[in-house]
Order: structure tokens, then sequence, then C-alpha cells
């Protein structure tokens, strides 16, 4: 049994190096990135409050396709450059959005999402996934979350 949940009052700095522990000790020796993905979609779930979806996009011959994920159904195939994921992927670095609304371009697939987070996954110099975050709170991800999640994101580079 997998028992991977930071206690209530951890502070973030801490629930991160338990995240990355954690998603180091999941995706260790294990090739497939399906699984690898889906498990660490439910790891940030777990670990990170106030979200509404969590998960991947991965690229698939020049455009990004949707991954596993935790929240509810997005949109399928999102083109590089558009949206803040499509923005990411296009231009390999992190999008640290505090309202959505006010990203020209945004896709809202969950009409409660305020503010997001998407962190390109690189792997030998290429964008290979992104990872984003949405939270239904403007302002929800700062720049600790930025530094967690691209450690994360480094860490399974070569696991998805
Ligand atoms: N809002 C994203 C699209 C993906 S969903 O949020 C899951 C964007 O603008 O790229």
């Amino acid at each position: 049994m997998y028992d991977f949940r930071p206690a209530a009052d951890c502070p973030k700095p801490e629930a991160y190096r338990q995240l990355l522990e954690a998603a180091e000790a999941l995706t260790a020796g294990e090739a497939d990135g399906v699984a690898n993905m889906a498990n660490i979609a439910a790891l940030l779930w777990e670990f990170l409050p106030d979200m509404n979806w969590a998960g991947f996009y991965r690229m698939v011959d020049g455009e990004l396709v949707l991954g596993p994920f935790v929240g509810r159904p997005a949109c399928i195939r999102i083109p590089l450059g558009k949206g803040v994921c499509g923005v990411a992927a296009a231009e390999a670095t992190t999008q640290l959005v505090a309202d959505v609304h006010a990203f020209p371009g945004h896709i809202a697939c969950d009409a409660v999402t305020n503010s997001e987070l998407v962190v390109p996954v690189i792997r030998n110099g290429e964008v290979v996934a992104v990872i984003d975050l949405d939270s239904p709170s403007k302002a929800r991800f700062d720049e600790e979350d930025r530094a967690g999640i691209e450690r994360l994101a480094e860490l399974i580079s070569e696991r998805i």
C-alpha cells in the first residue's frame, strides 16, 4: 500500500521535498511512461491543495495531446503556441499565470479555473510533455511551486 500524503500543516518546501521523494520512489525502475505519468498526476493531486486539475499533455507529432490527469475531462489536442500549455511547450519555458482570464488565448477547459502553472518536461533539449496544474483560486501558484514542479519535471524527464 502506498500512503503518500503530507501532513495537513506541512510547510510548502517540505511538501515538495516529500513529493519529489515519492515521485522518485514510484517511478524508479519503471519504464512505462503512461504508468509513471498516471502516478505523478495522482501524487500532485494528493500533495497540492486547492487545485481542480493536475496532469500531463504530451508532445505528439508537433502538437500537445492530453495525457494522464486528475480532474474533469479536458480538451484533447492543443496546438503549439495556443493557450497556456501551448505557449509553455512552444517556448520551452514555465508559465506561471496568476489570472488565466488575463492570458491572451487561454483555453478554458473548465470554467472554474482561475490560475495555472505549466512546466515543460525537457529531454535531450526537446519538450516531450508539459505538466499542467489548474486552480480555482487566483494567484494560487508561486515561485516555490514553480521551483518544485520544475524539479519534478527534471526528475521524470527520462521516465515518461
Ligand atoms: N487551460 C489550458 C488548457 C488545458 S486545461 O486547463 C486542462 C491552456 O490554456 O493551455
